[in-house]
C-alpha cells in the first residue's frame, strides 16, 4: 500500500461560492499530490501537501525537451455524499501508455489510484456539486534532472493537482463552431498523436489562435499526410451522425484515444445505435451535409463532456448542424454520462469507483 505523509494547510484559501460561474481551469484547492522517481531507488516520497510552487533547476529536463504526461478526470459529489471517479483505470492505463511512449516510468496502477484517492478527499470539500460542476482531476509527470543533453531523465516527479470546474467552453452545452484546419497538422502515425503529452497540445495552438480569431471555439485536425481523413479537436474526439449511424475515426496511433469517446461508443451499442470506427473523410461529411443527413455532430473529451457541434467550416464552406442547436442524441448522451458521473443513473457498467 502507498505510504502517503499528509502535511495540511495552514491558510485554507476561500472556497469559490458556486453562484458565481466555475472558469475551467482557473482555480486550485489547497493540496496537491507529489512522489519523486529516481532511477535505480524507484518511486518514493509519496505526500499530500499545500498547493503551491514548485522548486525546480532551470536545467529541468522538462523545460527543454517536453519529457511530460499529463491526463484529466473528475470527481463528483452524489446527492447521498459519495465521491465518486469515473472510470479512473482508464486514465490510468492511458497514463502508463504515455509514459510508455516518452520513455518516462510506469506508475504502479494502485499507487496512482491510492493517489488520486488521497488528494481528491484531502479536499473533498471542493467538490463542487451546482449541475454542471464538477473537480477536475489533473495528474502530471515531468522530467526532472538538470541536464541540456538529449536523453531520457533519471529522475521525475509525479503530481495531482485539482481544479473545480464549470462547463470547458464559455458557451456550455450550447453548440460550438469549429474550423477544420486545411494548412497546420497535429500529428502523425509514429509521431506522439496518441500520448497525453503537451507537446501535441502545443503544436495545436497556432491554428486555434487562427480559428478564435476568425470566430470559432476550436480546430478539428485532418490528417497529417494527406489532409482528407479526420482525425479528432484536439481538446475532443469527434463524431457525426449520419443517415441514423454514428462514425467516428477509429484509432489509428495520431489520434486520443479518449475515455468518454470510448463510453460513448459503449452506450450507442447497448442503445442499438449503429456505430462504425473507420476512417472518414471531410469529403463525406461534406457530402453528407449537401444531402442533407448529417444529423448531428458533437465533440467528447473529459473536460468537454459532450459538446454539440453547430458549425463546421471546412475551406469556404460553412455546414450548419441542426440550424445550430443541440441534436437529441448529444443531449441524451450528455444526461446520461452526467447521470451515472453523478450518481443518478444506474453504474450498470460499473464506471464509477
Ligand atoms: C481533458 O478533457 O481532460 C483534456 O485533457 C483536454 C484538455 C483540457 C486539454
Amino acid at each position: 500500500m502507498l505510504d502517503i505523509r499528509f502535511e495540511k494547510t495552514t491558510a485554507p484559501k476561500e472556497i469559490p461560492d458556486e453562484d458565481n460561474p466555475l472558469v475551467f481551469g482557473t482555480i486550485f484547492t489547497d493540496h496537491m499530490f507529489l512522489m519523486d522517481y529516481e532511477e535505480g531507488k524507484g518511486w518514493h516520497d509519496a505526500r499530500v501537501v499545500p498547493y503551491g510552487p514548485l522548486s525546480l533547476e532551470p536545467s529541468a529536463m522538462v523545460f527543454h525537451y517536453g519529457q511530460e504526461m499529463f491526463e484529466g478526470l473528475k470527481a463528483y459529489k452524489t446527492e447521498d455524499g459519495r465521491i465518486l471517479l469515473f472510470r479512473p483505470d482508464k486514465n490510468i492505463e492511458r497514463a502508463n501508455r504515455t509514459n510508455e511512449r516518452l520513455c518516462m516510468p510506469e506508475i504502479p496502477e494502485e499507487d496512482f489510484l491510492a493517489a488520486l484517492k488521497a488528494v481528491v478527499k484531502t479536499d473533498e470539500e471542493w467538490i463542487p456539486t451546482k449541475e454542471g460542476t464538477s473537480l477536475y482531476i489533473r495528474p502530471f509527470l515531468i522530467a526532472t534532472d538538470p541536464f541540456l543533453g538529449v536523453r531520457p531523465s533519471n529522475t521525475y516527479t509525479f503530481i495531482i493537482i485539482l481544479s473545480p470546474v464549470g462547463a470547458y467552453y464559455p458557451e456550455g452545452l450550447d453548440p460550438v463552431k469549429i474550423w477544420i484546419e486545411d494548412e497546420y497538422v497535429r500529428a502523425v502515425k509514429g509521431g506522439i498523436g496518441e500520448a497525453k503529452t503537451g507537446g501535441n497540445y502545443v503544436a495545436s495552438m497556432k491554428a486555434q489562435v487562427k480559428a478564435h480569431e476568425a470566430g470559432y471555439s476550436q480546430v478539428l485536425w485532418l490528417d497529417g499526410v494527406e489532409r482528407r481523413y479526420i482525425e479528432e479537436v484536439g481538446a475532443m474526439n469527434i463524431f457525426f451522425k449520419i443517415d441514423g449511424k454514428i462514425i467516428t475515426p477509429q484509432l489509428n496511433g495520431s489520434i486520443l484515444p479518449g475515455v468518454t469517446r470510448d463510453s460513448v461508443i459503449q452506450l450507442c451499442k447497448d442503445w442499438g445505435i449503429p456505430v462504425e470506427e473507420r476512417k472518414i473523410t471531410i469529403d463525406e461529411i461534406y457530402e453528407a451535409h449537401k444531402n442533407g443527413i448529417l444529423e448531428e455532430v458533437f465533440g467528447t473529451g473529459t473536460a468537454a463532456v459532450i459538446s454539440p457541434v453547430g458549425q463546421l467550416r471546412w475551406e469556404n464552406h460553412i455546414m450548419k448542424v441542426q440550424d445550430g442547436g443541440i441534436g437529441e442524441l448529444s443531449q441524451k448522451m450528455y444526461d446520461t454520462i452526467t447521470g451515472i458521473q453523478l450518481g443518478k443513473i444506474e453504474d450498470t457498467k460499473n464506471w464509477t469507483v
